[in-house]
């Protein structure tokens, strides 16, 4: 996605070798604009995937998923991270470990809102190891819907996540893919089709 590219280029911050900031308009500040064009994107992506809901992770997957979901006009849900989740009849829950955090969170989301007649797209604003997205499938499919795929803003294409979670057999598709931050810059990888 061209638009998204660019905004990367002009805002993103390298910040090493593997973290790349973009808080001026995904992860703290947010460009409502930036964020209407990523979700046309993502529903056009999936329009035809017979989407029922849409699933996130807070805080920053919330508003290209919010977005999506006002286009493809289904509800949005967002999983909630925590310490630690008390196991619940009424909860689904799923750990995740962060490589980039060193840290675990649970995650929850309430069994009223997910059904398993649910055909479910994921959203998320980072792809890095893919631990996040292996949490949201777990949940998924402890609610017994189905999973249309993921719909990532950015993936780190030199992180393992994108590979790990395509082998699984999920849809992975990803608006602007880095291949590169050495030396500083940001390095994409050119999709055959756009
Ligand atoms: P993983 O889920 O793919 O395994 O990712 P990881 O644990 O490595 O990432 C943990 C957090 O860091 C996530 O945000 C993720 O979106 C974010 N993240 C990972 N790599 C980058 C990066 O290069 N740049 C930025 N800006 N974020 C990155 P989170 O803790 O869930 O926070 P929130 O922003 O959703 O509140
Ligand atoms: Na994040
Ligand atoms: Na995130």
């Amino acid at each position: 996605m061209k638009t998204l590219k660019d905004k990367i280029v002009q805002e993103g911050k390298v910040l090493s070798d593997i973290v790349l900031k973009v808080d001026s308009f995904l992860n703290h500040q947010i460009d409502p604009q930036l964020m209407k064009e990523i979700g046309e994107e993502f529903a056009a992506r999936f329009k035809n995937a017979g989407i029922t809901k849409i699933l996130t992770i807070e805080s920053s997957g919330i508003a290209p998923a919010v977005m999506t979901g006002l286009i493809l006009d289904v509800p949005v849900v967002f999983a909630r991270k925590r310490k630690s989740v008390t196991l619940s009849d009424d909860l689904y829950t799923a750990s995740v470990y962060s490589y980039t955090k060193k840290e675990t969170n649970d995650i929850a989301v309430s069994i009223d809102y997910i059904d398993s007649d649910d055909t479910v797209l994921i959203i998320d604003d980072f792809l890095a190891n893919g631990q996040a997205l292996l949490g949201l499938l777990n949940i998924v499919k402890q609610a017994g819907a189905s999973t249309a795929g993921a719909g990532i803003v950015i993936e780190k294409g030199f992180q393992p996540g994108g590979d790990l979670i395509r082998e699984n057999g999920t849809r992975v598709e990803s608006l602007a893919i880095v291949s590169s931050l050495k030396h500083g810059k940001v390095d994409f990888l050119e999709e055959a089709v756009e």
